[in-house]
């Protein structure tokens, strides 16, 4: 369990005064000067020697993505974009930042922000997160008016922050949408190359960084990245906020140490699976776009991006999502597909014909309407789709399925034998069309 003193984030539950006198009294803003007094490498070298891996999603190492930005200007402005639109299914960390720790991320902004020679920064937060942007925006205020930012303020970098708020699509939490929406533009991904770190925000120098990873910033260059790299193992280290939900007695939000085992933290911290461990059906660990992993591998699972990888699922946003053995597994991951159907952009054939085709053949076997031979061309279908398509959406939408298939063959199996022998004998089975 991850000891007291090695926390990062005090004030999760918001227990404490969320504002600037009660950030101080944390120890935010204390040195900020100093730090940035190390300049631009000396603050991304510590990062990478924390070892932090973005807390996104995708798990890319942050200092290596923060040093991609040009060390030497153009004339063109650098611009910082923290992404807090949250809107991964299971994901509830960047909120309770936001709100009951603001001023974490605003330090965490102008530290990263210097180190990319950035004088601005956007928050592009999640629309439906009113109170949080209301949170945010009062330390913003409140920063500026204790000059910790704007111009000429004490640390000696002016520095300005935007909050952004969004209109809920969950395709603008995409990196690149994320940007076209910021320019008042539909959220549509882009193509890459370009990547935004040369042509990013109205074509200026730009990097994409999630809320949590922005946010611990701060603690690594103050206790230093060699403290941050001893806790976890390596190349999967630090602290890490984890979301469980679900069928678990407790569901909640918590700091751990990253590489805890599953168990533990369920166990520990949310009073165990409803009904008890044997209870377990299975678990989707990192958000709804990882494939999920049945009771069997969750027995001694560390929690982290390599041990997750290993069995063909991943950590993602660290979202947990527990399924006790009541959950009708193929009609949770076909409410899924619809998810991913319904928030696909549509600017590609695989993902936007392949995501509507595979809700509508996974919602025919909820009920055992298929073939059997239907399963495998399912999964073909989301190879056909994984990799194929400008964004991760479409692999999003094809890893739960491949996942169900995986591990739960025999349920599909099961259910269509169900629907045959109770079937009359003229029925005839709708085409996927
Ligand atoms: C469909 C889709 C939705 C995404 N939603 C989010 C999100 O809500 N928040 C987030 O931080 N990253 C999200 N990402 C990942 C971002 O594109 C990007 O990788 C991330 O913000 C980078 O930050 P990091 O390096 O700190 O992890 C999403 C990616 C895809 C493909
Ligand atoms: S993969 Fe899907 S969401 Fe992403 S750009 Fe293509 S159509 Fe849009």
């Amino acid at each position: 369990m991850l000891a007291d003193k090695d926390r990062i984030f005090r004030n999760l539950y918001g227990r404490h005064d969320w504002r600037l006198a009660g950030a101080r009294s944390r120890g935010s803003w204390d040195g900020t000067k100093q730090i940035l007094e190390r300049g631009r490498d000396g603050i991304i070298d510590e990062v990478k020697k924390s070892g932090l891996r973005g807390r996104g999603g995708a798990g890319f190492p942050t200092g290596l993505k923060w040093s991609f930005m040009p060390k030497n200007s153009d004339g063109r402005p650098h611009y910082l974009v923290v992404n807090a639109d949250e809107s991964e299914p299971g994901t509830c960390k960047d909120r309770e930042i936001m709100r009951n720790d603001p001023h974490l991320l605003l330090e965490g902004c102008l530290i990263a922000g210097f180190s990319m020679a950035a004088h601005t920064a956007y928050i592009y937060i999640r629309g439906e997160f009113l109170h949080e942007a209301h949170r945010v925006q009062q330390a913003i205020d409140e920063a500026y008016e204790a000059r910790l930012i704007g111009k000429d303020n004490v640390h000696g970098w002016d520095f300005d922050i935007f909050l952004h708020r969004g209109a809920g699509a969950y395709i603008c939490g995409e990196e690149t949408a994320l940007l076209e929406s910021l320019e008042g533009k539909k959220g549509l991904p882009r193509l890459k190359p370009p990547f935004p770190a040369n042509v990013g925000l109205w074509g200026n120098p730009t990097t994409v960084s999630n809320v949590e990873s922005v946010a611990v910033a701060p603690d690594i260059m103050r206790r230093g990245g060699a403290w941050f790299a001893s806790i976890g193992r390596p190349n999967n280290t630090g602290t890490k906020l984890f979301c469980i939900s679900g069928h678990v007695n407790k569901p909640c939000t918590v700091e751990e140490a990253m590489g805890v085992p599953l168990r533990e933290l369920i166990e520990t911290h949310c009073g165990g699976v409803r009904g008890g461990w044997d209870n377990l059906l299975a678990v989707i660990p990192g958000g709804a776009s990882v494939p999920l992993l049945p009771a069997e591998q969750c027995q001694n699972l560390p929690m982290d991006f390599d041990a997750l990888r290993e069995l063909k699922s991943g950590l993602g946003t660290a979202a947990v999502i527990v399924m006790d053995k009541s959950t009708d597994v193929i009609k949770a991951i076909a409410r899924l597909a619809y998810f991913y159907k319904h928030e696909s952009c549509g600017q590609c054939t695989p993902c936007r014909e392949g995501t509507g085709w595979m809700w509508r053949v996974l919602s025919r076997m909820v009920r055992g309407e298929a073939h059997k031979r239907e399963i495998d061309m399912l999964l073909e279908v989301t190879y056909q789709i994984e990799g194929h398509t400008i964004c991760a959406l479409g692999d999003a939408a094809a890893w739960p399925i491949q996942g169900l298939i995986r591990h739960f063959r025999p349920v599909i199996e099961r259910r269509i034998d169900e629907f045959t022998a109770r079937a009359k004998d003229d029925f005839v089975l709708e085409a996927a069309e």
